[in-house]
């Protein structure tokens, strides 16, 4: 063979196998579900155990009419207090409050919306419910003939060692002929991080519960430094569900627990009751670009870059290259604040825009300054 041949014969060989390699890595390989963090509405912060059919009904009927499935809102998740009585064969059925799962997963899905549902690995949920414990192919198979696209699954009573009790269900959910997002809640306890992705989990608790109260959001959102490299498409830390429009934190402080959760690029599931939304409420659960900074195409959870006193500011590398930045002030007094762009790995000049005002600032050099409500934030896109 000539030279040249040998050239590009090599050549050819060289993209087969570029070619190849990128088949295998492709889209089969790369994570279908939760790509980008869930969103979506749970019942448990509005209703806890007051839950019914027609309550999940009117919600979904509201994630369409509000705008929020517009804005990218999708499961409709019941939490606990749905299970009945098993039968004979183990059967789980639901209670009175929920006459007929599989016609209640059908009217979601008749609305292009996903069905969430909860369990617990242990005999009872938290609640007091029945719980999967000894009954997880079973339960697996009813949840995927339900319709069941997601499963929040709720340590509470269980016993032992947790690894291999999540990993059971994961199994069972695989087996279950249905693509199921898998939600683990241990509320953060034995680095879940270190190891939810390996049990199948799409998401993973980090903490304890939250509260409709500033201080309790705050303790939950701010204390996820250091998290970070354990998230990414497919498995994500969850700082737990949003108590936005629950009525006892101002707008400011519900812009705070907002901005931080998308920065943490946290499951956005709305917690409020949608039915009953202010326009104020709404505004906050759907501003575009807000949202797209938790649903970013990178994935990147984002981490603090200072803190003094009762001022921080946090950070999320955007897919674009420009940056996500939050300037909060949890203190009981406005102040002044500023991001320095090194601290952000900005050049020296950059473009700012506020995300909440959907606004652009304008052209900043070497640092951005704001005064910022008490437990208030400024959120700003900073493009160098
Ligand atoms: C636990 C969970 C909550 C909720 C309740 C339901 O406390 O952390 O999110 O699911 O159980 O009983």
């Amino acid at each position: 063979m000539k030279r040249k041949q040998i050239f590009w014969l090599a050549g050819f060989v060289l993209l087969l196998s570029v070619s190849a390699a990128a088949s295998l890595l492709g889209p089969a390989d790369e994570p279908q579900l939760a790509r980008t963090p869930p969103m979506g509405w749970n019942s448990w912060n509005h209703f806890e155990c007051q839950v019914t059919d027609a309550i999940v009904r009117a919600q979904a009927d509201a994630m369409v009419s509000s705008g929020m499935k517009a804005a990218g809102y999708t499961y409709v998740n019941i939490d606990d207090c749905w299970q009945g009585e098993r039968d004979a064969s183990g059967v789980i059925h639901p209670n009175k409050n929920f006459p007929d799962m599989k016609a209640l997963g059908d009217y979601i899905h008749s609305k292009d919306l996903k069905f969430g549902i909860y369990s617990s690995p242990g005999p009872k949920t938290c609640a007091g419910y029945e719980g999967s414990f000894g009954h997880e192919e079973r339960d697996a198979k009813t949840y995927a003939s339900w319709g069941v696209d997601y499963l929040k699954y709720d340590w509470c009573s269980a016993k032992g060692e947790q690894i291999p009790a999540y990993k059971k269900m994961q199994e069972a959910l695989a087996r279950a002929g249905r693509p199921i997002v898998y939600s683990l809640c241990q509320y953060g306890r034995e680095r879940v991080w270190a190891w939810g992705a390996s049990v199948g989990g799409n998401l993973w608790r980090t903490t304890g519960d939250i509260t409709d109260n500033f201080d309790r959001m705050v303790v939950i959102g701010f204390q996820q430094n250091g998290l970070e490299r354990f998230a990414g498409p497919g498995h994500w830390n969850d700082p737990d569900m949003l108590e936005v429009g629950n009525g006892k934190m101002s707008d400011d402080e519900y812009r705070v627990h907002m901005s931080q959760w998308c920065i943490l690029a946290a499951p956005l599931l709305s917690g409020n009751d949608l039915s009953k939304m202010t326009p104020a409420t709404l505004a906050i659960l759907t501003n575009p670009e807000v949202i797209a900074v938790d649903q970013d195409a990178a994935g990147i959870q984002g981490h603090r870059v200072s803190e003094e006193g009762p001022l921080q500011v946090w950070m999320k590398p955007l897919a674009d290259g420009s940056r996500a930045v939050g300037l909060f002030n949890l203190g009981t007094s406005n102040m002044t604040m500023t991001v320095y762009f090194r601290e952000i790995g900005v050049g020296e000049s950059a473009t700012v825009r506020d995300l909440w005002a959907r606004k652009d600032l304008g052209t900043f050099k070497d640092s951005f300054t704001a005064t910022v409500p008490r437990h208030g934030v400024v959120f700003v896109k900073v493009k160098g």
